[in-house]
């Protein structure tokens, strides 16, 4: 593993691809952020030695570098769900290469549905903690050259980046939520037991992505801010039919003010 990363690095570096400040990688329907990205380079994942290949709709397949407020940043456009049949290392490779390159923090994004009662479509719930329910993508064989075979999981979100977010969203008028995010297999939408058991252990919004990468990421020790936008919701009485338009819609409508939280947060690093 620890080879093919540095192939990989390498070859961006060769790119341009210098000294960036943060990641980014964006979820269904928040790619648009990436277009305020200025003097960039974009290269596709097919062209990226060991970069596997996205296959959603919504999730276009580029790494773009640039720079984003004041800062030098690297934005995965498109990631790697287990839904598509995508393993660890899949999800793995592309989180430890920005880390590689000399990111000090990790910013994520994803669409998700809400199951506490107090959300509305549209909202904005900054990440607190999770619960993985995916398999970890950890197991197997730990390179302790990356980093530890058991890693701490107390303060898997940057509790700073959390406070700072909460702050950025008052001053903008934003409606703004904190809460625990859980993931799941997909590629299904929940039953509305399966919401009603989600709320029950302590969830407040599902999805399908950001949990791997952020244990790849807390491996490495690299400090992430996460968020989820509230595109349909899991609470009885509110389920509404979902489709995956139906969640691209709906993020994109929440995109401005995601894009306000992430670059204004970015810019004060
Ligand atoms: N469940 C799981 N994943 C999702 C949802 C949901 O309700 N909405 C957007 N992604």
């Amino acid at each position: 593993m620890l080879e093919k990363i540095i192939e990989t690095t390498k070859f961006l570096r060769a790119k341009g691809i210098i000294d960036p400040d943060a990641g980014i990688i964006l979820g269904t329907g928040l790619g648009e952020l990436t277009a305020k990205i200025d003097k960039r380079i974009e290269i596709d994942y097919k062209d990226i030695p060991n970069f596997p290949l996205s296959t959603v709709e919504g999730h276009a397949g580029q790494l773009i570098y640039g720079e984003f407020g004041r800062k030098k940043i690297v934005a995965m456009k498109g990631r790697f769900h287990y839904y598509e049949g995508y393993g660890a290392q899949h999800v793995a490779l592309p989180v430890r290469v920005l880390k590689y390159l000399g990111i000090k923090c990790l910013f994520l994004s994803n669409a998700a549905g809400g199951v506490n009662p107090s959300f509305q479509i549209g909202d904005i719930m900054v990440i607190t903690d999770h619960i993985n329910l995916l398999p970890n993508p950890l197991i197997g064989l730990n390179d302790e050259r990356i980093g530890v075979r058991f890693p701490d999981m107390g303060e898997a979100y940057d509790k700073d980046l959390v406070n700072k977010a909460l702050l950025i969203a008052e001053e903008n008028n934003i409606r703004i939520h904190k809460g625990v995010y859980l993931s799941t297999s997909g590629p299904t939408f929940e039953t509305p037991a399966e919401y009603r058991y989600f709320r029950i252990i302590g969830a407040d919004a599902v999805g399908m992505s950001t949990t791997p990468e952020v244990i790849i990421a807390r491996h490495m020790n690299l400090p992430c801010f996460a968020v989820s936008v509230i595109t349909d919701l899991g609470v009885e009485g509110k389920i509404e039919y979902t489709t995956h338009e139906s969640v691209q819609n709906e993020a994109a409508k929440t995109e401005a003010r995601m894009t306000t939280i992430m670059t204004e947060l970015i810019s004060s690093l």
